[in-house]
């Protein structure tokens, strides 16, 4: 059987991404009525995590999701493992692939996770690398689908001829947009300082209508059926700090630029949120934030995520 891994966004058909959103809300509806929902209990499954960098939110989803669904975690950190000690990734995927049934990544260039899945006897999904952040976008669009319901029920049917603005970094939360917007059909409205545009080849997408760039904003925002952003500098790049701080003043999400879109458009930001720099107090602690949800959702997400790369899909 081949081994389906999750390493971008567009490693699921759009099909199969439906059938993900469709199962994740299945097994939140369980998770809300405290019904147990143990398919990696018998026989016992193990999910590796791997973290070469900082998080919050994808450990503790992805470690109470695994177990909730009664398989076992193995956490591991660039600090606390031969990673740290220069131990090919080559090697490590052969070793750890052979001991668990499922890995997951948050590392930096995204060649490494290519490289430990090309060694992987199990799939691997990406916790986030310096490209991308799939686990991410898949909840975000599991949030807008559930406050923007298509009068069909069907999950796709809720993104088709949507507008996402993209205000701030053309990072690794950018490329993912672009990409689920040419898988799933609908258009990023981008917005970047001069200096870190998204670039399309970095991004994986082949068809440039999906996104249409706009130097002001403002601008970005307008007829936005959602608004998102993320901090000015990821992880591994910390170095750039001042020099970002400077470049994007003018790329905080403040009330007057969510007044743009519509009156019924989402606010939503991955976390961690720098307040008064990307965005305003006003703005992600304000009605039209749904982040707190956003960030409940990655575990469902990743939930249905795990049961469709080790289970296949269930009905
Ligand atoms: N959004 C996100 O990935 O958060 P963490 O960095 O806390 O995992
Ligand atoms: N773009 C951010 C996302 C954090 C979840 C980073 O890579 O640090």
């Amino acid at each position: 059987m081949t081994i389906r891994h999750y390493l971008q966004f567009k490693d699921l058909s759009a099909d199969e991404c439906a059938h993900v959103l469709e199962r994740a809300a299945h097994i939140k509806k369980k998770f809300k009525a405290v019904e147990k929902y143990q398919p990696f209990a018998d026989p016992d499954r193990t999910l590796a995590m791997i973290f070469e960098k900082a998080s919050t939110r994808t450990r503790v989803s992805f470690e109470a999701g695994m177990y909730q669904m009664g398989g076992s975690v193995v956490h591991l950190t660039t600090g606390d493992s031969q990673l740290g000690r220069a131990e090919p990734i080559e090697d490590s995927a052969k070793v750890i692939s052979r001991m668990v049934d499922l890995v997951m990544i948050r590392t930096f260039e995204h060649s490494k996770i290519e490289a430990f899945a090309a060694h992987s006897r199990v799939p691997v999904i990406n916790g986030l690398t310096n490209e991308f952040h799939p686990c991410q976008i898949l909840a975000d669009l599991f949030t807008l689908a559930e406050y923007r319901p298509a009068s069909s029920g069907k999950p796709l049917d809720a993104f088709k001829g949507k507008v996402v603005a993209w205000v701030g970094d053309g990072n690794n939360m950018a490329n993912t947009w672009l990409q689920a917007a040419e898988l799933l059909g609908f258009t990023v409205h981008v917005s970047t300082p001069g200096g870190y545009e998204v670039d399309p080849v970095l991004a994986g997408i082949s068809n440039r209508d999906c996104y249409k760039v706009f130097k002001d904003p403002r601008e970005a925002c307008a007829g936005a059926d959602l608004v998102t952003t993320d901090v000015w500098t990821s992880m591994g790049f910390e170095s750039e700090n001042e020099v970002r701080r400077e470049a994007f003043k003018r790329w905080c999400v403040d009330e007057d630029m969510m007044r743009q879109a519509r009156p019924d458009a989402l606010f939503m930001h991955c976390l961690p949120a720098h307040r008064g720099e990307e965005v305003s107090a006003e703005v992600i602690d304000g009605p039209q934030s749904v982040v707190w949800d956003e960030a409940e959702n990655r575990m469902h997400a990743q939930k249905a995520l795990m049961e469709f790369l080790l289970l296949g899909r269930l009905a």
